[in-house]
């Protein structure tokens, strides 16, 4: 049993995809199941931090004894979690999060047209959550942690990500169609903004996730 290093905390963390819906029957959506981020919030909550999980459309149970808010979208995401941040010591952006969202949205079922061509779907740029928590912090000693999925170039995209966003640490992770999303198990380099690199073997996400506030908790000082 670990000691309850995190007691007294307050961390929030965000686990699953975002759907852009099209109509009210289809969306823009990944492959994203949130058992990364559950196993972030059952690990804090084990460590007697306080807990915001913000879950975006996963069919997992709420773990014991954490705050869990349910959201759809982006924008819905980026609302429920900066204001779980604003009192927060740390957050983890483990949710996949849409870049991008359908510009409009049909009030009805998008319908075939006999002999014509499907209209083309325009995109619109979503907030940039992480960016902007990194940015602006709620408080100035808040830690904040992004993930990065990527599928090649994996470290060399994950420093210049970790550049672009701000963030004081980011968990960089390989994904494919069946590799990381959904899966028990993962394996990432965690780099800090610090110049910091701290590999994590192929294991339980419960075993990353200690790794991850191990390394929160050397920054919360
Ligand atoms: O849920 P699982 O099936 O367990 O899979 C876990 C996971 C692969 C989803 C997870 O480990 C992971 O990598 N999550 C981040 C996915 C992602 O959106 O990565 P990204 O490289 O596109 O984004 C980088 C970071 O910016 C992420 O922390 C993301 O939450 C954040 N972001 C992205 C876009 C946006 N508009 N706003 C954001 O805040």
């Amino acid at each position: 049993v670990r000691e309850p290093d995190l007691a007294g905390r307050h961390v929030v963390v965000s686990a699953g995809g975002t759907r852009e819906p099209l109509d009210p029957v289809r969306f823009l959506g990944n492959r994203s199941s949130g058992k990364q981020g559950y196993a972030l919030a059952r690990t804090a909550a084990a460590r007697g931090a306080r807990v915001t999980l913000v879950a975006a459309n996963t069919g997992l149970p709420d773990p014991a004894g954490v705050d869990v808010v349910r959201v759809g979208t982006a924008v819905q995401l980026r609302e429920a979690v900066l204001k779980a941040a604003a009192d927060a010591d740390a957050v983890v952006m483990a949710a996949a999060v849409a870049d991008f969202r359908p510009e409009t949205y049909a009030a009805g079922k998008i319908k075939k047209k006999d002999g014509k061509e499907p209209d083309p779907i325009v995109l619109v740029r979503n907030p940039d959550i992480l960016a902007e928590l990194s940015a602006d912090r709620a408080r100035a000693d808040q830690v904040v942690v992004g993930f990065a999925a990527e599928t090649d170039d994996v470290l060399a995209n994950g420093r210049a990500k970790l550049l672009r966003k701000g963030c004081d640490l980011l968990v960089v992770n390989e994904v494919g169609e069946r590799r990381t999303f959904g899966s028990e198990e993962n394996e990432a380099v965690v780099l800090g903004a610090d110049g910091s690199e701290t590999p994590v073997a192929h294991g339980p996400k419960e075993a990353l996730a200690e790794i991850v506030w191990d390394l929160v908790t050397q920054r919360l000082g």
